[in-house]
């Protein structure tokens, strides 16, 4: 399957429309919304952890957002941070929360999978991404040309408990196309991005994975 413009449209239309409530989603970090959202919190922390097995790495995140991976990550002492996103306004919120970190960071506005994105990385992020790629192999492959190290990412199951409404709010409500993955499909695509080992968490309604060359 292939991402069709349209498609990738209605991502970008989405993610400009929602950028302050996602955003926002970190800003209620208490003991409810890390309940109600374990994945958000337990991503980032992967993503944390994996970045400190490097000296001051170089970490591409894909799909980046608001730069709130991005912001720890630097703190942490990343020496680039690389945010590509489709969103103008996600990259805008990026902008003010990263201005602090100077040169080290460079945020680039378009399609993972075209933009002009120059040298590679120990580290490559993709959290909360495939969730809304349909060519989700095409994507992998391009983490796995851009990775000298590791990547981490992120993934939805199906689950009958929350598959049908997160479907409806998404694709009903909000006109947006999202997309399941089991472990399977998984193991295959990071295999075959040239990951040599894929070691997978499972959660309540997702996976986390860790990829290594
Ligand atoms: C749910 S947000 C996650 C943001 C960030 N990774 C985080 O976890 O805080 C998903 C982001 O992926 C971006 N995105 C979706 N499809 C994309 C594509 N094909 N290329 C670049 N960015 C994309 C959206 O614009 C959105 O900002």
């Amino acid at each position: 399957m292939t991402t069709s413009p349209d498609a990738t449209g209605r991502v970008r239309e989405h993610f400009r429309k929602k950028a302050f409530s996602f955003d926002h989603l970190y800003d209620e970090e208490h003991a409810l919304q890390r309940l109600l959202r374990p994945g958000l919190f337990n991503r980032r922390e992967l993503a944390l952890a994996v970045a400190r097995e490097y000296e001051s790495p170089s970490v591409l995140d894909v799909g980046g957002g608001s730069g709130r991976i991005g912001e720890p990550i630097l703190e942490q002492g990343a020496s680039r941070y690389v945010d590509v996103d489709l969103s103008d306004t996600m990259l805008d919120l990026a902008r003010s929360r990263l201005a602090r970190f100077g040169e080290k960071v460079e945020l680039i506005q378009g399609d993972f999978l075209t933009a002009p994105i120059t040298g590679s990385f120990d580290v490559v992020l993709a959290l909360g991404y495939f969730d809304y790629i349909a060519d989700a192999a095409a994507h992998a492959r391009r983490v796995g040309e851009l990775s000298t190290g590791s990547a981490v990412a992120s993934f939805p199951r199906w689950t009958w408990t929350k598959g049908p409404i997160r479907k409806l709010r998404y694709e009903v409500i909000n006109n947006c196309p999202i997309y399941d993955y089991t472990a399977d499909d998984l193991r295959t695509l990071f295999g075959e991005a040239g990951f040599g080992r894929v070691e997978l968490q499972e959660g309540r309604s997702g996976f986390l994975v860790r990829a290594t060359k």
